[in-house]
């Protein structure tokens, strides 16, 4: 049975320690530079509806080093554009490729993708999720902290698809992960109630930054205006001023917090020049990360991973 990465919802915690050790484990190998080709023939096609430059080019990047071949759709250039049925192209698709990613604005339109593709599904981000992103996020944390468990990061800002997938990751994991939003920008209810009724972590939201941040270990911020969201932006700015990631917020937190952004980061804006390029700052390890994790998981849903005939993923047995 093919499996689908729409949601950080689709895999158990063994899925997630799996591919946090192999992410690991490939990143080891590169730096060592040993040559590593199991996707050898394989095709991986990238469908992208909003701009990308990190998700793109590292799944674009992870394909090659695997040995396969990565083909970028910019879907304003396909039929899709001029309304072919998404289930059409999802079908045709399905006989030219071995996998695809998908970033566009509707999650719903990514499941339709999914529900009619035979082939693996990736969300390289919706409007809703970006699930991929927190999970090479969760692998900088393990580098930094050692560890994900019993240790406190605090989302400052927007409750947006980034925050979601952290809310999942917490649920699944069991992750301790305490979010401070403005009230009128709070994640989206159902998915935080899910998390907090079925899942493991220990999930807070609170609108005073100073409590979110209060001896975190990781200090985690993105845009306030995300895109799609740009004529929002002007209205935005003035009311997150307060939840700026600056000297004072990384005072508050513990001695050794890392503070990471997904990236690409408005200085002044989400955080302080100061802090993004300050000592506290892990956001170009995070960037590098993404690279290493997109193997892992492009290694694992292809199924190329040399040697092995288990797949990696518990509910594809
Ligand atoms: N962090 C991230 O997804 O960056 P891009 O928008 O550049 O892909
Ligand atoms: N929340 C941001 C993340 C960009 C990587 C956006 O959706 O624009």
């Amino acid at each position: 049975m093919k499996k689908d990465i729409l949601t950080i919802m689709d895999l158990t915690k063994e899925d997630i320690d799996r591919l946090l050790e192999r992410a690991a484990e490939l990143k080891k190998i590169q730096k060592e530079g040993v040559l590593h080709r199991p996707l050898k023939g394989k095709t991986l096609g990238l469908i992208f509806d909003k701009a990308s430059t990190r998700t793109r080019v590292s799944f674009e990047s992870a394909m090659i080093q695997l040995g396969g071949t990565p083909l970028f759709i910019s879907a304003r250039d396909t039929q899709i554009a001029r309304d072919e049925p998404v289930r059409d192209t999802a079908r045709v698709l399905s006989r030219y490729l071995d996998c695809l990613a998908i970033r566009t604005y509707s999650q719903d339109l990514l499941d339709e993708f999914a529900e009619y593709s035979s082939i693996p599904v990736i969300n390289a981000l919706t409007d809703l999720y970006h699930p991929c992103q927190v999970l090479s996020d969760i692998m900088t944390v393990m580098e930094k902290k050692g560890g994900y468990g019993g240790i406190k990061i605090a989302w400052i800002g927007d409750g947006n698809n980034v925050a979601h997938s952290w809310i999942n990751a917490a649920a699944v994991l069991g992750l301790y992960l305490v979010l401070a939003c403005p009230k009128e920008y709070y994640p989206d209810g159902e998915i935080l109630n899910n998390a907090v009724d079925n899942g493991r972590g220990k999930i807070n939201v609170t609108d005073d930054p100073f409590e979110a941040s209060s001896g975190a270990d990781v200090i985690y911020t993105d845009v306030w205006a995300s895109m799609g969201q740009e004529r929002e932006h002007n209205i935005r700015k003035s009311v997150f001023e307060a939840y700026q990631v600056n000297s004072r917020i990384v005072k508050n937190a513990s001695k050794d917090v890392i503070v990471m952004h997904c990236l690409p980061a408005h200085r002044e804006e989400e955080i302080s020049e100061e802090v993004l390029e300050g000592p506290n700052s892990v956001v170009w390890d995070q960037a590098e990360n993404k690279l290493h994790m997109t193997k892992a998981i492009l290694e694992a849903l292809i199924g190329g991973r040399a040697g092995e005939s288990d797949n990696l993923f518990s509910d594809s047995l």
